[in-house]
């Protein structure tokens, strides 16, 4: 049986018998998960292999060309993104941290993803808001420090075609959104983040329940 899932809202048995209904993993994931455990604790941030399977057919259905990932990690959905995007594709990687990052780029060029994939270290907004205004995305994954979300969000949604896609990982923390006692800067990030674009009429879309809680949202 699976460790405790990170879907939390399943139970393990429901989890395990999820996973064995999809797509089952290669070499370099089965690895790069494994190395990644090896860091620790931090590890919980790699999104859960479902979460990946799913991003890789959504890239797919969305005949994604140009993406931009922000926090990248240890390059775990980046792959996910960067299998999926159509023939001459690229994804655009923001992270800060060099030495997670490094891990990532051995795993692209094991998976032949090198010529796909551009990694910028720094803050994710410096490089967002560095891309020229004409540059037009497909996707776009959030996955970095949630106080920045909303900010990740109105950058990206601004260089995001019409049908274009938004994905934003974490979105129901744990269950604790709706936890009247539960509160600390990343909660409260994450509920004004929810709340913000629920609200929203530029964009249509629903919070997933798959993995931590994975919002998608389509550009009008
Ligand atoms: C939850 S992890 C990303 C997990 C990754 N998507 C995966 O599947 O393995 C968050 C990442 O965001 C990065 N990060 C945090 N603050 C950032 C910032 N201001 N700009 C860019 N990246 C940032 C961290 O270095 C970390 O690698």
């Amino acid at each position: 049986m699976a460790d405790a899932p990170k879907s939390f809202f399943l139970t393990p048995e429901i989890h395990d018998y999820l996973v064995a209904h999809a797509p089952g993993l290669d070499d370099v994931q089965r690895d790069l998960i494994a190395e990644t455990e090896k860091l620790g604790g931090i590890s919980m941030m790699q999104i859960a292999p479902e979460q990946g399977a799913f991003m890789t057919n959504l890239t797919k259905i969305v005949g994604v060309k140009y993406a931009i990932e922000v926090g990248t990690f240890t390059g775990y959905s980046s792959i996910a993104i960067a299998r999926g995007l159509v023939e001459g594709g690229h994804l655009l990687c923001c992270d800060v941290n060099e030495e997670w990052t490094s891990i990532a780029r051995r795993y692209w060029e094991r998976a032949g993803l090198e010529d796909r994939i551009v990694l910028k270290l720094g803050p994710a907004l410096d490089t967002l808001r560095a891309i020229p205004p004409e540059h037009q995305i497909d996707l776009a994954f959030i996955d970095a420090d949630k106080p920045n979300y909303k900010a990740y969000y109105e950058e990206l949604l601004a260089h995001l075609r019409p049908n274009g896609v938004i994905l934003v990982d974490n979105t129901l923390w744990g269950g604790s959104v709706i936890d009247p006692k539960a509160d600390d800067g990343n909660l409260h990030a994450i509920r004004e983040f929810n709340d913000y674009v629920a609200a929203d009429d530029r964009v249509e879309g629903s919070i997933l329940t798959i993995g931590d809680g994975l919002t998608l949202l389509r550009k009008k």
